[in-house]
């Protein structure tokens, strides 16, 4: 855990970083938040975080003001004080505090939380590892589009998950897959992609982003198109992605083991492509 936290205005000690038990984000998780990667101490795909970050703002109603250099600054400097190389900023914006109501004032000042956490990622060199996978019923609610700490739905898969000894929870609503506890979900069939298009059943991921500009400059098929459970087994590759996991390759799901258990060409190469911007941002 960082030792040097940045709470509203202010760089405190972790231990001091106390908020206040009617804040609305303990109370009813009205509160949002990005998780943004850092590599040598550069950070990844900074400029989307912000736009997801001001478009779930306004999706809700909360009044933070997005101050993009600020934020930069703030980012830099709470790497350099926790002297961390690699890892992730977690952030989250709450609503406010107001005594417990459903329904919210709107004069209420959002409190804001930044903090450091370090990381290894899971980088295409001689550690690359493909992870297994479960599916999971998708019991989240209808606005998945907005990055809200409303998880309880994501925790319980990949609770689930964990307990199974696999390491994701890939979600079905209605017999379709739409993305994965904390990553969005890609098959490849026939050399071509496929992944659930950007609509509110799931989060618009920044990797996932930067993967599609990938695949356009490298002149790959991808289908913005829904999938099966049936189709997500018979795929040839499957992989998620999110800030967190990169590129991570899917080789058993359940108990059906995908590319005999190898990580897949068209995986290996947008994981390597994607490492080059990753490692040199
Ligand atoms: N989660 N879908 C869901 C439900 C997610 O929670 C995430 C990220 C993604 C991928 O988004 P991105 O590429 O912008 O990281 C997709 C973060 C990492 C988390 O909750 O820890």
């Amino acid at each position: 855990m960082s030792k040097i936290v940045y709470l509203n205005s202010k760089f405190v000690k972790f231990r001091d970083a106390k908020i206040h038990i009617e804040d609305r984000g303990l109370q009813f998780s009205d509160s949002v938040y990005e998780v943004i990667s850092f590599y040598n101490q550069q950070l990844v795909d900074f400029e989307f975080h912000i736009k997801r970050l001001k478009y779930t703002l306004k999706e809700l109603n909360i009044k933070y003001v997005v101050n993009k250099d600020k934020l930069k600054k703030i980012f830099k400097k709470i790497i350099n004080l926790n002297k961390l190389k690699n890892g992730i900023i977690y952030m989250q914006i709450t609503r406010g505090i107001q005594p417990r109501d459903h329904s919210y004032k709107n004069n209420l000042i959002p409190n804001l939380i930044i903090y450091v956490m370090n990381k290894k990622f899971n980088l295409p060199n001689k550690k690359f590892k493909g992870e297994k996978a479960i599916t999971y019923k998708d019991l989240r609610w209808k606005r998945r589009d907005i990055k809200t700490v409303s998880l309880l739905a994501n925790v319980l898969a990949k609770n689930e998950a964990v307990r199974k000894n696999a390491y994701e929870a890939i979600l079905i609503d209605k017999g379709k897959i739409t993305e994965a506890t904390a990553s969005n979900v890609w098959i490849v069939k026939n050399n071509k992609l496929f992944t659930h298009p950007t609509n509110t059943d799931i989060l618009k991921g920044v990797t996932r982003e930067s993967i599609k500009r990938i695949i356009k400059n490298n002149k790959l098929q991808l289908n913005e198109k829904s999938f099966t459970i049936k189709q997500l087994y018979n795929a040839d590759e499957v992989f998620i992605t999110s800030s967190t996991n990169l590129v991570t390759p899917i080789i058993k799901i359940d108990s059906k083991i995908i590319n005999k258990g190898k990580i897949g060409n068209i995986s290996l190469q947008l994981a390597s492509l994607y490492a080059n911007i990753f490692i040199n941002e």
